[in-house]
């Protein structure tokens, strides 16, 4: 039996001999068969991973770009930015269906919608409104719901059908609220929904965490949204309600297309997170980055400031 050594030796007086050459093809040819096997594997990598980066890249892009951002110099014409749109629809569509946000940043739209109303430039006659929200455990008729709210600053200025104008109800069999809401939801596609949008980036009363495929459902206030909200009730916490009714996130995004309104350095920092792209069910605006339509985020100055 040959010990290795001496197969090794042996060999090595072979190549050291008359094998010179044929070991450095030999070396040559392994080389190419090992770059011929990293080619095999490298190109293939390297095209997967740039398509990969350009798909990524086009979906990113494809998500900020179906938002369009109009920055205005000041509240006024941030409503009248907003006016423009609902009022075209109307024209074009005047049995629309609208989907509508109270809060103090529409006030100025309701404003100038009543006005183009009276002018009888648009006709509420045959629209429809779909309203986002409603405080629970408050009577209908408070001076605080956002059923007075919508009567006091837009209804009984203009010539909608009461008949016509849909808000959750915050009171009574609340399980039941959801259902009916939802139901009246399915039965009509909202064509426009207003947005206003809290500092924590809520949406309607979607509070942050709030799964967006959520319909109508019930929710407990953030102690944020609370403060925030305390303004109406006196500046007195324990008096705004803790509940709240809400078209979920699902509903919003069903809408064919969307305006989100915001004024004030209060909301910059949701407007941010919106217009990042990202897509975060903590910032529950973000959800507005995978919507199908179009989508207005219409901001003044102010609220812009940290784009
Ligand atoms: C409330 C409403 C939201 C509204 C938000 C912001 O929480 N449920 O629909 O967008 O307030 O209100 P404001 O416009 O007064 O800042």
């Amino acid at each position: 039996m040959k010990k290795e050594d001496d197969v090794k030796g042996e060999e090595l007086v072979d190549l050291n001999g008359d094998g010179t050459e044929k070991k450095e093809e030999k070396k040559e040819e392994e080389s190419k068969k090992s770059n011929g096997a990293l080619k095999y594997i490298m190109i293939p990598l390297l095209c997967l991973i740039a398509i990969g980066g350009i798909l990524y890249t086009v979906k990113i892009y494809k998500k900020i770009n179906q938002i369009e951002l109009i920055v205005c110099k000041d509240y006024d014409e941030m409503s009248a930015r907003a006016a423009k749109i609902i009022s075209d629809l109307i024209k074009e569509n005047p049995r629309c269906n609208l989907g509508l946000a109270t809060g103090s940043t529409p006030l100025g739209l309701y404003n100038i919608l009543i006005e183009q109303n009276k002018r009888k430039e648009i006709s509420f006659k045959d629209v429809k409104t779909f309203n986002l929200d409603e405080y629970c455990g408050i009577p209908r008729n408070h001076e605080q719901t956002y059923f007075t709210y919508m009567k006091e600053h837009l209804f009984k200025f203009i010539d909608v059908d009461l008949a016509n104008t849909n808000i959750p109800k915050g009171e009574g069999d609340l399980e039941s609220n959801v259902r009916n809401y939802e139901e009246i939801l399915k039965k009509n596609k909202i064509n426009l929904q207003i947005l206003g949008i809290g500092r924590n980036g809520h949406i309607g009363f979607n509070e942050p965490g709030t799964n967006f495929d959520m319909g109508v459902h019930i929710v407990d206030l953030q102690n944020k949204t609370i403060q925030d909200n305390a303004r109406f009730f006196d500046y007195d916490i324990n008096k705004v309600p803790k509940k709240a009714i809400t078209m979920g996130i699902k509903n919003i995004l069903d809408a064919d297309n969307i305006i989100l309104m915001a004024n004030g350095t209060n909301k910059a920092d949701a407007i941010k997170n919106v217009m990042s792209g990202v897509v975060d069910i903590n910032i529950p605006a973000t959800a507005l980055n995978t919507h199908k339509g179009k989508v207005y985020v219409i901001v003044d100055k102010d609220s812009a400031s940290k784009l």
